[in-house]
């Protein structure tokens, strides 16, 4: 199966969602000068959203600076992105910034810390996605 990788602020609402999802995960440090997770096997992001009212800003700092590395975006997949429906027009937006930027997928959105039905169906989407991700094209 493929990695995750994630960026939890000090919120730490993303960090509570992947750790409910109950597999190996890397973090994106909070501030610079932290160990950066350099992935070199394919994995899926999961970023919050913390835009400006114009959309602006929406990844944050430290998901850029990881994605800056050409050796580790190659490897991204997909992308699933946290945010809070109260935003609006900016909800989870991070996800389509990165999709666009990186040519991968959004696979998923939640809010906050996610559901219980989130985290079925991210633990149940992840499954297949890896699983097609990974068979033999004929
Ligand atoms: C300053 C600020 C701006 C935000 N902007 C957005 C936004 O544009 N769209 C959105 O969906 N959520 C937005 N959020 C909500 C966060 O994405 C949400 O709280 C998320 O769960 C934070 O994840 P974390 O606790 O793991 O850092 C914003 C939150 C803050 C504090």
């Amino acid at each position: 199966m493929g990695g995750l990788v994630y960026f939890s602020s000090r919120s730490g609402n993303t960090h509570r969602f992947v750790a409910r999802l109950g597999v190996p995960a890397q973090r994106i440090p909070i501030t610079p000068g932290e160990h950066m997770p350099a992935p070199r096997a394919p994995f899926v992001l999961i970023t919050p959203t913390f835009a400006d009212g114009q959309g602006r800003g929406a990844v944050p700092k430290q998901v850029i600076r990881f994605l800056n590395d050409p050796g580790t975006r190659q490897h991204l997949r997909g992308v699933i992105a946290a945010g809070n429906r109260n935003f609006g027009a900016t909800f989870a937006l991070a996800g389509d910034v990165v999709a666009r930027k990186c040519g991968v997928p959004v696979l998923y959105r939640f809010e906050l810390a996610g559901t219980d039905t989130d985290i079925t169906r991210v633990t149940e989407g992840l499954d297949r996605f890896w699983k097609t991700q990974f068979s033999t094209a004929i």
